[in-house]
């Protein structure tokens, strides 16, 4: 008989990588994906509380299931990441949510596998949560990102920036080894994954906390000599960590791409002062001239948050003026969550009308950027990496500068990189026709 598993995946890339990893050790076992809940014989969430909508979210999805695992005894349902990995939050799915079998944390998820072992063996619904985070270099990925490979370089954050959650349920920076990175890569790129995108919150700190200086840059350029085509990504970057030597790195080698991730939550000085960033505005904007001096068509996109809890309207349009100054290629935009744990959270909250405003004119002003520079690339020619099929004959794929770029071929171009001609934009994507 044959079982299957579901893994519904909520939050970042990193927990898209960790999905990986669970259902590694669920293929391990001999269990095959599924998409139908009713087919499968465990069902994981693995989830996120960056925000209070992530959450929510996951609470639903989780909620709806109680009808299933009543109908199905045999089903297992096992919840863990960000979200349970507060402390808490266990005691009060086991009240909420009394079926659930497993609950497991960010700390030990690679001892998923285990865990489910333990539940089909003693027949017992348990919580397993541990409270720092050690390495394991020994679980099973099972890939699902296509073309492309996540790789983590670093676990952990050190920074405590005082909106966010991310410390406190993922532990300190942990670095892996340099030559551990280097095999999983070229494996991956001898399984033909023909993109590798490096992971952690702040790839920049990476082998800080094993006492090395300018890991980075050195770990990229190691990466980049390893033979073949493929292009080199990495996220995320923190301000107040990027160096010269990263852009010049990036600058010097074709196959790292000339696209980067630097979020900058704020134009506000004060502000950032306030969130913990360690950066000024004028260091950031500092930053935006070194890397478009030294590589031009650098393609750099942001994060930025509004509604912070000391953002005043003066603030608000000093983000409003830098997102003006730098137009970035694309930026996530978010409204302040106030999270447990965080010293923002503690503070008198901006009204939620003041936050939607914000966030509104914020998205449009972006909107209109972001057009305004797809537009600008209608008529160019660009090697894409044809990483999807959308549709009858349609693919899509990015530039090296991490554009989108969607088209019509008649031959399965999967996995290739091919050059595009833009005819036209739409919001941050390009049409175009293979150029041959
Ligand atoms: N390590 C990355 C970000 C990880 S979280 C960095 O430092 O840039 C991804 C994004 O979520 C953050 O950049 C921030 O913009 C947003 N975010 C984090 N905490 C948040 C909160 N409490 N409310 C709203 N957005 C938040
Ligand atoms: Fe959160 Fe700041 Fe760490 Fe990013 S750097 S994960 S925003 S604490
Ligand atoms: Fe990522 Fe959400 Fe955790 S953004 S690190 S999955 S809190």
């Amino acid at each position: 008989m044959k079982l299957y598993y579901k893994i519904n995946t909520y939050g970042c890339q990193m927990n898209v990588h960790e999905s990986e990893k669970i259902a590694g050790q669920l293929i391990e076992r001999g269990y095959l994906p599924t998409d139908d809940d009713n087919l499968a014989d465990v069902i994981v969430f693995n989830t996120c509380c960056i925000r209070d909508n992530a959450e929510r979210r996951a609470f639903g999805n989780v909620g709806a299931l109680k009808k299933l695992k009543k109908a199905k005894k045999s089903l297992i349902i096992a919840i863990g990441g960000c979200m349970t990995q507060q402390p808490g939050v266990a005691d009060m799915l086991r009240q909420k949510f009394p079926f659930i079998d497993i609950i497991f944390g960010t700390y030990n998820l690679s001892d998923f596998g285990k865990m489910l072992d333990d539940r089909l063996k003693n027949g017992k619904k348990f919580t397993s949560l541990i409270d720092s985070y050690s390495l394991n270099e020994n679980v099973p990925i099972y890939r699902t990102s296509g073309t492309n490979a996540w790789v983590n370089i670093i676990y952990g954050c050190n920074n405590f920036c005082t909106y966010c959650i991310v410390p406190h349920v993922r532990g300190r920076e942990t670095s892996r080894d340099k030559q551990v990175i280097l095999d999983e890569i070229k494996r991956c790129l001898d399984e033909g994954y023909k993109e590798i995108t490096l992971l952690g919150q702040n790839v920049n700190s990476y082998g800080n906390d094993r006492g090395e200086t300018n890991a980075f840059a050195s770990l990229l350029a190691d990466i980049s000599k390893i033979d073949g085509k493929f292009r080199l990504r990495f996220m995320t970057s923190h301000p107040k960590d990027l160096s010269q030597d990263v852009v010049d790195i990036m600058a010097s080698t074709p196959n790292i791409c000339n696209n980067i991730h630097l979020p900058v939550q704020s134009g506000s000085t004060s502000v950032l002062k306030d969130m913990n960033r360690k950066y000024t505005r004028e260091h950031y904007l500092s930053l935006i001239d070194m890397i478009r001096s030294k590589i031009p068509n650098c393609g750099i996109t942001t994060d930025i948050m509004v509604g912070f809890p000391t953002e005043t309207e003066e603030d608000f349009l000093q983000t409003m003026s830098l997102v003006e100054q730098v137009r970035f290629l694309s930026a996530f935009t978010f409204v302040y969550s106030p999270r447990n744990l965080t010293p923002a959270a503690k503070m008198p909250q901006l009204d939620e009308c003041v936050k939607k405003d914000r966030i509104t004119r914020l998205i449009d002003l972006q909107n209109e950027i972001t057009l305004q520079e797809s537009t600008r690339c209608v008529g160019g020619v660009y090697e894409v990496l044809c990483e999807d099929k959308v549709g009858d004959n349609i693919y899509c794929g990015r530039t090296d500068e991490g554009k989108l770029v969607s088209f019509s071929s008649d031959y399965d171009l999967l996995g290739q990189f091919v050059n595009i001609r833009i005819d036209s934009a739409k919001h941050s994507a390009l049409f175009g026709k293979v150029e041959v």
